[in-house]
């Protein structure tokens, strides 16, 4: 028999662990200096990108751009060059920047109470979901911090409404080329696969997404009987799947600005009505007065209303805050204890949208009418003159694309704009996208068109287009 020497012996615990380093560099050693915490810099000090890039995880391609401050529609960036703002932060700006009464409502809440747990009531998140429910389809209202997470609110609900009818299996059927938001689940019900390259497990998602065609009416009855019914090798084992819900942008923002259409959602609502599954409705970017409406899903029809439709971007005009509303039979399924976030609906994030909410009620939808067609006319002039660059003009209200023949183009021509000072953002490769504040004015929308023209003229020149 072979004995191990000593040292072998004492080696052999971190030998049969493999790759684990030995205790010591694992837990650092209390020192005096762990206690004493280098200084945070005084933000009025300048910070270089080489510096940002050296400490921020690079999840972004950022432009070469640092905004300073803002006001209205136009931003300043810290050399003092101005420009239209047309992305406002993404559809999220929807009073623009330094707005009085959001800035007054959110210094008087600040200065008064921030946050408080929703262990107790908040008057303000009282007031903000009335307001919500009072001028939508829904009865109540859930708040969480984006729109990913309200996305996921909605997602639970139709799981536990389907799992409470007896589905084991629920599925949720989510439109090719959606954009839903980048947590797991939200991921997964984005049928983009370039999103979910490198996030699986076993080569799969999040379980329980299926994908329907967008606006075609046939593969969403085909989807739905496929995956309305359980499979027999699982039906042996006692599975029972089930569609949960079916979820759609009422406009697809991310996608590359595509409308949904009417009798599309019309024949989504029936296959719902007859089965019992949910209608959701993802508003984070066409809601809250960007298409005209309060909400995208008034566009499709008078007669369309989802079970359960989600907000956020432009809820709190720039503060975080989203929300997941639902009614009737849909308003009830989340009971104590089954959903919750920290920070939801906190009197800081509410006092932001309680804000927003007075302001568009006060005349902003009409101005987002207004100027949403003069954009759409300029644009569409644009298309007119040059037709051998630009693909289709298409959008609703505020938020409208220009689908360009080229495929790529898109980011050069949002980065030619940039330079001459009016700042827009890409939808999918080949659509620019015009999603500026609600409050925007007459002047700003000609200008931005003028700007617009001027960058396809060059492009034209430079023969880009041919
Ligand atoms: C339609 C839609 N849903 C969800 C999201 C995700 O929202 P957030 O980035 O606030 O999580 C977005 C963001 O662009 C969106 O456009």
């Amino acid at each position: 028999m072979k004995f191990l020497s000593l040292s072998t012996l004492l080696l052999l615990p971190y030998t049969l662990s493999f790759s684990l380093p030995p205790p010591s560099s694992i837990s650092t050693p209390i020192t005096s200096t762990s206690l004493s915490l280098h200084p945070p810099r005084d933000p009025s000090e300048t910070l270089t990108s080489t510096e940002f890039n050296q400490y921020v995880q690079t999840t972004y391609g950022r432009y070469p751009l640092t905004i300073s401050h803002g006001e209205g529609c136009t931003l300043t960036d810290t050399e003092g060059k101005t420009y239209l703002d047309f992305v406002a932060g993404i559809a999220t700006c929807c009073l623009g920047h330094s707005n009085p009464s959001l800035t007054s409502a959110v210094s008087t809440q600040m200065s008064k109470l921030h946050h408080v747990s929703n262990l107790y009531y908040i008057p303000s998140q009282g007031m903000l979901a009335e307001w919500l429910v009072k001028n939508s389809c829904g009865d109540k209202v859930f708040f969480c911090n984006s729109g990913a997470e309200a996305n996921e609110g909605a997602i639970k609900l139709a799981r536990k409404h389907a799992i409470s009818k007896g589905a084991t299996d629920p599925v949720v059927l989510t439109a090719v080329n959606s954009f839903h938001g980048r947590t797991l689940g939200a991921l997964s019900a984005t049928q983009q696969p370039k999103y979910h390259k490198g996030f699986t497990y076993g080569g799969k998602m999040v379980q329980g997404f299926k994908p329907v065609k967008y606006n075609d009416v046939s593969d969403l009855e085909k989807q739905f009987r496929k995956y309305n019914r359980t499979p027999f090798k699982d039906w042996v084992r006692g599975r029972k799947r089930r569609v949960a819900a079916i979820m759609l942008e009422p406009l697809q923002g991310e996608g590359g600005i595509t409308p949904g259409d009417k009798e599309y959602f019309l024949r989504a609502r029936s296959l719902c009505d007859a089965t019992g599954a949910l209608m959701i409705c993802d508003e984070v970017q066409v809601g809250m007065g960007r298409s005209g409406t309060l909400w995208g899903y008034q566009n499709i029809s008078p007669t369309f209303t989802p079970d359960v439709f989600t907000t956020a971007k432009a809820l709190g005009g720039g503060v975080p805050i989203g929300a997941m509303i639902a009614g009737g039979k849909a308003s009830t399924v989340l009971g104590p204890g089954e959903h919750a976030t920290t920070y939801g609906g906190n009197p800081l994030a509410c006092a932001a949208g309680l804000a927003v909410a007075k302001e568009l009620s006060g005349g902003v939808l009409e101005n987002v009418k207004s100027r949403g067609e003069e954009l759409k006319g300029g644009l569409e002039g644009i298309k007119g003159k040059y037709g051998d660059m630009v693909e289709d003009v298409r959008g609703w209200g505020l938020l409208m694309g220009l689908e360009l023949k080229e495929p790529n183009m898109a980011g050069d021509v949002v980065g030619r704009c940039m330079k001459k000072g009016l700042l827009l953002v890409p939808a999918g490769l080949r659509v620019v996208r015009f999603v500026p504040p609600l409050i925007v004015k007459k002047e700003e929308i000609e200008e931005a068109v003028r700007i617009f023209g001027e960058v396809m003229e060059d492009i034209k020149e430079e023969g880009m287009g041919k």
